[in-house]
Parts: C-alpha cells; sequence; structure tokens
C-alpha cells in the first residue's frame, strides 16, 4: 500500500538527544531574528507542527505566559513532551496530538502568536492549512510561518519525495547518501567542503545537517508558495506583512523555507466570513 507522508515525528526523536546548551542557543537566536524579539513575556504562544519541540522551548525560554505545541505526527508529540520535560519545569506548556485541520477556525483567534516553521506545506491542503494557522491569531497578533519558496525543480522533488516515502529502508539510506555526495560536489565546485559545512550547521536553526536532509528528501506531502501567493491567501484575514526573508535559490538541493512574519489588524479590520474567498 502507498504510503501518504513523512514519518517526520521518527526524524525528531532521533534528533532530540542532540539539543543540547549549543542548539537552543541558535534557535534562540533565529528565533528572536525571525520574530524582532526575544521578550514573549504575557503573550501566548501557539506552535503548530512542533517537531522536537525546541521552538516551543524558546518560546518558553523568551517569558511566553503559555504555549500550546500541536503536532500531527505522535512520534513529534511524544518528543516534544519529553524535550520540554527534560528542559522547562514550568506547567505553563501544553502538547497536544492534533492536526492544524482540527483546529476551531470560527471566532477571532485567541493566541498573540501563531508559529510555524516548516509545517503547512507538508500538510497535504496547503493554502487551507495556512488559513486554519492563521484563523487562530487574535486581533493584533502576530503570525510567523516558514514556507517553501517555489523554484523550477519543485514537480522533481514532489516525484523524488513520493518515492522515498514508500522506498526501503536501504533505499533511502542511498538516497540520503546520494545527495550528500552531489551536494559535496556542488559545494567543490564553488571553492566550499562539505566538512565544514556540516561542522557548521548548527549555527542554522540549531538543527544538525543529517536529520535535516532526511527531513529534506523525505518530507511529503510537499507544495512550495511564492511571497504574492501567501499575501494574497492572508489580505482578507486583516494580515499585513511585517517583514519576511525570502532568498533566491536554483532549488537543486532544497526549496528552502522563506519566512514570513504577519500582523493581524484590529479586531475592526478583520474581514468577515462573507468576505473571504470561497472553498
Ligand atoms: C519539517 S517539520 C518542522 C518542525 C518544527 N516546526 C521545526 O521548525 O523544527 C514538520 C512538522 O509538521 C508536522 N505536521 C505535518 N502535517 C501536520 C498537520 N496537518 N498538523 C500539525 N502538524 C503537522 C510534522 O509531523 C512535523 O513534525
Amino acid at each position: 500500500m502507498s504510503k501518504e507522508r513523512f514519518e517526520f515525528g521518527k526524524n525528531w526523536e532521533s534528533f532530540s538527544p542532540l539539543i543540547d546548551d549549543e542548539a537552543i542557543a541558535k534557535a534562540e537566536d533565529r528565533m528572536a531574528s525571525f520574530l524582532g524579539t526575544r521578550d514573549l513575556s504575557r503573550r501566548t504562544f501557539l506552535d503548530i507542527g512542533c517537531g522536537s519541540g525546541l521552538h516551543s522551548l524558546v518560546a518558553l525560554r523568551f517569558g511566553a505566559k503559555e504555549i500550546v505545541a500541536i503536532d500531527v505526527d505522535p512520534d513529534s508529540v511524544a518528543t516534544t513532551r519529553a524535550v520540554l520535560d527534560r528542559h522547562w519545569r514550568g506547567t505553563n506548556k501544553s502538547v497536544r496530538h492534533l492536526s492544524v485541520f482540527d483546529l476551531g477556525g470560527e471566532g477571532p483567534g485567541e493566541f498573540d502568536i501563531v508559529y510555524s516553521w516548516g509545517v503547512l506545506h507538508h500538510t497535504g491542503d496547503m493554502n487551507r492549512a495556512i488559513v486554519m494557522a492563521a484563523k487562530q491569531v487574535r486581533p493584533d497578533g502576530l503570525f510567523g510561518v516558514a514556507l517553501y519558496g517555489k523554484t523550477r525543480y519543485c514537480n522533481l522533488w514532489k516525484r523524488i519525495k513520493r518515492w522515498y516515502v514508500n522506498a526501503t529502508p536501504e533505499q533511502q539510506a542511498g538516497a540520503e547518501r546520494t545527495y550528500i555526495r552531489l551536494f559535496g560536489f556542488y559545494l567543490l565546485l564553488r571553492g566550499k567542503r562539505l566538512s565544514k559545512h556540516i561542522a557548521g550547521y548548527k549555527h542554522k536553526r540549531g538543527m544538525d545537517f543529517h536529520h535535516d536532509v532526511r527531513d529534506w528528501i523525505g518530507g511529503y506531502p510537499y507544495e512550495s508558495i511564492s511571497p504574492a501567493e501567501l499575501a494574497r491567501l492572508l489580505a482578507p484575514l486583516g494580515f499585513e506583512l511585517v517583514r519576511q526573508n525570502v532568498r533566491k535559490r536554483s532549488g537543486l538541493f532544497g526549496s528552502g523555507n522563506d519566512e514570513y512574519l504577519f500582523r493581524r489588524r484590529g479586531a475592526s479590520g478583520i474581514a468577515t466570513r462573507r468576505d473571504l474567498p470561497g472553498p
């Protein structure tokens, strides 16, 4: 039987022992530059697709009043619970086994910050997931989202990822080795060394290279979006862009996550359901 999704949770479970002080510090730096602050005191924080729980932990360390972390994968949920229990003693945390599609979406949102990094393009219905996540943001709240950008290789990668999730563990390991070899060769052509790239990898959100390679090759379902498409989707819900980090990439070795921070206008500026685009 054909598998429909990558088991992200198993990858996060095997990554989680690598979460040390250095990884946490790097993740803090990245979230601070993404949100523009290290002070989340008095704010509620919803982490959609929490994965390892590292970023929920950062929100707690930044003083969030309460965090709710959700993930559709039971192994991600268990890993996040274990990571938070290990690194955070407070009770202002809740980790739930929920899909973004299970979140209510009618009333005004209740969270000061909704954060979803590298998740909504893996749900199988990205646009609906983006709208559902955005609806959880309260008026004047923030929506921080990272999504794969569009490249000319998106269709090719979609096919590779679909193959990978149905491949044997040996085939998957072979695909990862091939990717790393080709990537190393690509770096060499640019006068860079793979070993140095891997050694410096914690500088990127506290992740490690090999788990990220697996997450990239396996990450299916897969979709991507342009900045203009995202802005069009969110404008009727009353969102305006605060800042974005959109990089131009070839996409040969990965689409890369473009980061966007939106603010939801105050209650009077939020569109009613009737103003929203049809199903
Ligand atoms: C690439 S990981 C990103 C994890 C984390 N946000 C980070 O930045 O490290 C994607 C996560 O989204 C979760 N996910 C996929 N579809 C989901 C859905 N419909 N609802 C909630 N989480 C979902 C996966 O299980 C996985 O843990």
